[in-house]
């Protein structure tokens, strides 16, 4: 982490300001040492990481499981190589038009929320060339660790702190950013996705840009696929990424000016791993830009 972000960080706890004890430095980054509010919360800084104590998804996405088999960059490949070509194609056009809004938006201070395995975060550490500084947001401490060390490899002048921490309650003021990105990621947040877009627009004020894998209002594979999530023990239907649904969940009741572009589209190809988008059927990649009205 850098002391930068003191200014707008709070207690997750409390809502408190913090104070920093540095155990370990690395140039201007701290590598180990603690946060510490009035109220005598205290949290870890580990690996440059920031541990505000969140836990993993059980099911998805519960990433220090994954790593227990395989090491970061060999599940980063072999989930690349189980993508089919028409998945990859679009998740890299959606995130060229991602980093072309963030440009357009004259941002440069930008918090990426649900960084997970980085597939955003990398591209922006590769492709960025103004003096830009980042916030990485994910509930697993375990992934970040391993983005922290992948961006340094990329591009080490780049600055970025990593936070795990709830996306549902981001531990910053309003306006801390000029603007929030997600990429699948508050979607991934299941149902309380609707509080992360909230969240996302509060702390920004350029509001959120969000990429979101979509399907069709009249799929007729989408109770199926429910029954499918149900039976593998996960909490969440698919519900929210339906096309109407998708743009009124953007909306928040009416609070937020939500526009769109169809960044892609296609029709699912068999996938080893995802039951979405969904084999035989359309789907889309969609950029939502949400601002407060
Ligand atoms: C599909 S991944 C996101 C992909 C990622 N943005 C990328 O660029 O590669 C979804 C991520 O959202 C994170 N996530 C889910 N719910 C969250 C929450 N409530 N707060 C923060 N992160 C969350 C998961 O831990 C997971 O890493």
């Amino acid at each position: 982490m850098y002391k930068s972000i003191l200014e707008d960080l709070v207690c997750p706890k409390c809502k408190s300001g913090l104070s920093l004890e540095i155990l370990e430095q690395e140039q201007d980054e701290i590598i180990e040492g603690k946060l510490i509010c009035k109220d005598n919360h205290t949290w870890i800084i580990k690996d440059g990481v920031i541990n505000f104590e969140s836990q993993e998804q059980e099911i998805v996405n519960n990433w220090s499981e994954h790593y227990k088999n395989i090491n970061y960059d060999e599940l980063d490949k072999m989930v690349k190589e189980a993508t089919p070509d028409n998945q990859l194609e679009g998740y890299n056009i959606s995130k060229q038009v991602l980093l072309e809004k963030i440009k357009c938006k004259h941002a440069k201070n930008i918090i990426d929320i649900g960084t997970g395995r980085g597939m955003l975060l990398t591209y922006i550490a590769k492709n960025i060339t103004d003096e830009i500084s980042l916030v990485c947001v994910d509930l697993s401490y375990e992934v970040l660790k391993y983005d922290r060390l992948k961006v340094k490899k990329i591009n080490p002048k780049i600055k970025v702190n990593y936070i795990a921490c709830d996306a549902a309650r981001l531990p910053f003021k309003e306006n801390s950013f000029d603007l929030s990105v997600s990429f699948f990621g508050i979607i991934n947040m299941g149902e309380i996705a609707k509080k992360g877009v909230e969240e996302a627009v509060r702390v920004s004020k350029e509001g959120l840009i969000n990429a979101v894998m979509v399907i069709k209002d009249d799929n007729p594979k989408v109770e199926t696929i429910n029954k499918y999530l149900q039976d593998d023990g996960i909490d969440g239907k698919i519900d929210n990424i339906i096309e109407t649904n998708c743009f009124k969940l953007h909306q928040v009741d009416g609070k937020y000016n939500v526009t769109k572009e169809l960044t892609y589209e296609s029709v699912a190809l068999p996938s080893k791993y995802d039951y979405v988008p969904i084999e035989g059927e359309w789907f889309g990649i969609n950029v939502y830009d949400c601002k407060e009205n």
